[in-house]
């Protein structure tokens, strides 16, 4: 592959990605066909055209629909083996890879089934693509506290394979602060946490993953900058912050790319790192985020070299697997 040499496709982790979010239409068509699911368009153009979105709600309320072809475990260890394969292409030699037990379990997909398929995926991608991998479950915010525990209730079987928990949907109205006993439970079970922040919401909730959750890592921590005490704090402690570029562009969290703030948070001293969170949604994968934040901020390829080293950094590899995936 020419493109191997690319600068955006220099090696790095990939550490915010929703494997729902890397349904592409042709994969969503085939497996509707397959389980005898009926989408409500027409084809894969008439589906992509739907990817117009306004906010990150208005992304969630398709992203959770079109799980509905995703039933049995070939079809979560076909999805994870397809993003595995596009990630490699890109340089992506470690993936860290979100999954959203519940929007599975709602409805009537066994806890087991998701994980098992998943981690067949995960578990050969070392051999069949070169990427090692780790499994983060998720919460979704927008349920309640209650579900998100029996959520970690059912994942008790399979923590081999789980090393640690997340927390995403819709973040306005749900603070951290209503998942402190969830994570509580998590850590005292040996998982790693980490949780989305101040994507939408406000720096306080990056505050509060960070005080009240024990996170390690923020997932986007967009909205930092707004709060120079959280910054110098993030700095000091070296928090790492896993920005999505192309998908704050297509949820609007930012107006362009040129506006985008990764470069003034490096300029800052942040531990950032450049990831696809949906890929399939947001028009790229990781060395194409990667890509379009060089053009649009004129990244030098130092800085690129310092994204990738900070990728490696932020990953819950140890000292000797970073050495060899980097
Ligand atoms: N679930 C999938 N992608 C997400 C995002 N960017 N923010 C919150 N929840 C999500
Ligand atoms: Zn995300």
């Amino acid at each position: 592959d020419a493109r191997a040499h690319l600068p955006e496709h220099l090696p790095k982790a990939e550490l915010h990605l929703h494997i729902e979010g890397t349904l592409e239409p042709e994969l969503a068509f085939a497996l509707a066909a397959r389980n005898g699911v009926d989408l409500p368009y027409a084809d894969t153009d008439a589906l992509r055209r739907a990817y117009r979105f306004e906010d990150l709600q208005s992304f969630l309320d398709l992203y959770y629909a079109l799980m509905a072809v995703l039933r049995t475990e070939d079809d979560f260890a076909e999805l994870a083996d397809a993003y595995l394969a596009r990630a490699a292409a890109q340089g992506v030699r470690h993936a860290e890879v979100f999954f959203d037990p519940q929007a599975h379990t709602s409805r009537g997909v066994p806890f087991g089934t998701v994980v098992e398929g998943l981690a067949r995926a995960l578990e050969g991608a070392e051999e069949r693509h070169g990427v090692t991998t780790r499994l983060i479950m998720c919460f979704l915010r927008d349920e309640s506290a209650e579900s998100a525990m029996a959520t970690l209730e059912e994942a008790r079987p399979y923590l081999s394979r789980i090393t640690g928990v997340g927390l995403d949907s819709a973040e306005v109205g749900h603070p951290p602060a209503k998942f402190r006993e969830v994570y509580e439970a998590a850590a005292a079970l040996g998982l790693r946490r980490v949780a989305h922040a101040g994507e939408e919401g406000p720096p306080s909730y990056i505050r509060e993953a960070l005080d009240l959750l024990g996170v390690e890592r923020v997932d986007h921590g967009l909205r930092a900058l707004e709060d120079p005490e959280l910054v110098e704090r993030l700095v000091r402690e070296g928090v790492p912050l896993t920005l999505c570029p192309l998908s704050n562009v297509r949820l609007r969290a930012v107006d362009a790319l040129a506006d985008h703030p990764l470069k003034a948070m490096m300029d800052a001293g942040l531990l950032v790192t450049v990831n696809s969170d949906d890929p399939a949604y947001f028009g790229g994968y990781a060395g194409d985020n990667l890509g379009a934040v060089r053009d649009a901020l004129a990244l030098t390829g130092e800085d690129l070299r310092r994204l990738a080293r900070n990728s490696f950094r932020a990953a819950f590899l140890d000292d000797d697997e970073e050495r060899r995936a980097r």
